[in-house]
């Protein structure tokens, strides 16, 4: 058993980017999986109804009777809390003559389907036909609702449509489990930014752009100055399906000196809002440093990024989270986590942000929606007073996100444009953008069906 020290420190010392095998991956991409409705049809019959797909928070339906839709294409899935407290998923059907049950989400101490009123279980089970004398004899325990696998992991609800499918552990693998575990994403709450809507280009487009830090240079110039692209310094690391990147946050100018670090943590809650939770500690620890005429001045081993990790973990003491288990390194960098399909995430110390991407459930490859969630660790008293709505956005760009999630957000249809181009057939990966090509090695497979 690995000790938690060791995992805190798993991705420093994990392989550079200069050391992967390159050889490993096709870097030439086809466009037309990007726009193709065939291509399209072939992931939802092999991946999307075979895989486990986040639906939900756990808290998201905390009482006995809480549901929830989830669609998939034209498939719907409900997810309900039983009175046992375990949460189950079932094909949004009755069993009588297949009317949908339900939409949206809401409470319920059964389901009636309207349209002749048989009754459901939370559990499933066929409780009760109207007028039992028309319809003749029916073994009730026959009928019952079509069960599918639901399962939770780090405070997200897992659904399988695939009846069959091998339990989630087995799917995440002992690696993704117990180097997620410190950060106690099941305790966090989202906050601030919880939005969904419809973009209008491919799922995978959003995969993409956010499985690289290449597009850094073009898209957000402004995050040079904390995010170290430095081909040594940054790090990979694939476990089954899924996998997890760290580019070093650093304010990284070079020849900066003591005063222009400090003022480039100042800038960051522009980018990175959490940030500014931190500053007032940030400001103490920089004083200490300060001489009598004003003068800055940081010895040896002592940097802004020393100096606000010191600080991220004692704002973090101070709010009752426990981070003895998470390293220097992960109170300041955001390491960029993929669980496939379509979950991707960057975390540090108290705080995540999730990007999810779906088909769009009106079929066309072009378009998708997508779900951008941030989490920060709240004390539990705090959780629900502070917890954000999902807002449901109808009018597209109307939404404001902040700047560089705007910039991407601008980005990506304009990407799904450009591969419309039936000339284009294919994409020439640099090595930096390495987990896009393993992304879509992880499709093919699938895609190829059982080995
Ligand atoms: Fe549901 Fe008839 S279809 S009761």
């Amino acid at each position: 058993m690995t000790t938690p020290e060791t995992l805190s420190c798993w991705l420093s010392n994990t392989k550079l980017f200069p050391e992967l095998d390159f050889d490993r991956f096709n870097m030439r991409i086809a466009t037309d999986r990007y726009t193709s409705a065939a291509f399209q049809q072939h992931e939802r019959d092999a991946i999307w109804t075979r895989v486990w797909q986040v639906v939900g928070r756990v808290d998201e339906l905390p009482e006995t009777g809480d549901w929830k839709e989830y669609r998939l294409f034209d498939q719907s899935y409900v997810i309900v809390r039983g009175a046992d407290g375990v949460l189950r998923g079932f094909v949004n059907s009755c069993r009588h003559r297949g009317n949908k049950l339900c939409e949206g989400k809401g409470q319920a101490r059964k389901f009636t389907c309207p349209y002749h009123l048989w009754s459901y279980g939370l559990d499933g089970r066929l409780l009760s036909v109207a007028r039992p004398d028309l319809v003749g004899p029916l073994d009730k325990a026959e009928h019952g609702l079509l069960q599918v696998p639901v399962d939770s992991f780090a405070g997200f609800i897992f659904l399988n449509p695939d009846p069959d499918a091998a339990p989630l552990a087995d799917c995440l693998g002992p690696e993704v489990v117990e180097l997620l575990a410190p950060y106690r994403l099941d305790e966090m709450t989202p906050v601030g930014l919880n939005v969904r809507e419809s973009l209008d280009c491919n799922w995978k487009v959003v995969i993409d752009a956010f499985s690289e830090g290449y597009h850094i240079v073009g898209v957000h110039p402004e995050l040079l100055k904390v995010i170290v692209l430095e081909a040594g310094k940054n790090r990979f690391g694939f476990f089954g399906d899924h996998g997890v990147a760290c580019a070093p946050f650093e304010v990284n100018v070079a020849g900066f000196g003591p005063e222009q670090q400090v003022e480039g943590i100042r800038e960051l809650p522009v980018t990175f809002p959490s940030v500014a939770e931190v500053l007032p500690r940030f400001e103490q620890l920089v004083a200490a440093h300060r001489s009598a005429d004003g003068a800055l001045q940081f010895p040896d081993g002592v940097t802004a990024r020393t100096l606000l990790q010191q600080a991220t973990r004692d704002t973090l003491t101070a709010k009752g989270l426990d981070v003895s288990a998470l390293s220097d390194d992960q109170m300041s960098d955001n390491q960029g986590w993929f669980l496939f399909p379509n979950f991707f995430m960057t975390i540090r110390a108290g705080e995540a942000t999730v990007i999810m991407s779906t088909p769009h459930p009106d079929g066309d490859p072009n378009r998708c929606v997508w779900q951008v969630t941030s989490y920060i660790w709240l004390p539990e008293a705090l959780r629900s007073q502070l917890r954000a709505p999902l807002v449901e956005v109808e009018q597209p760009g109307s939404f404001p996100y902040f700047l560089a999630l705007q910039q991407d957000y601008e980005q990506m249809p304009r990407q799904q444009k450009g591969l419309r181009n039936q000339a284009l057939t294919h994409l020439s990966l640099a090595r930096e953008e390495v987990c896009i090509a393993r992304f879509h090695g992880v499709v093919d497979r699938y895609l190829a069906g059982p080995a």
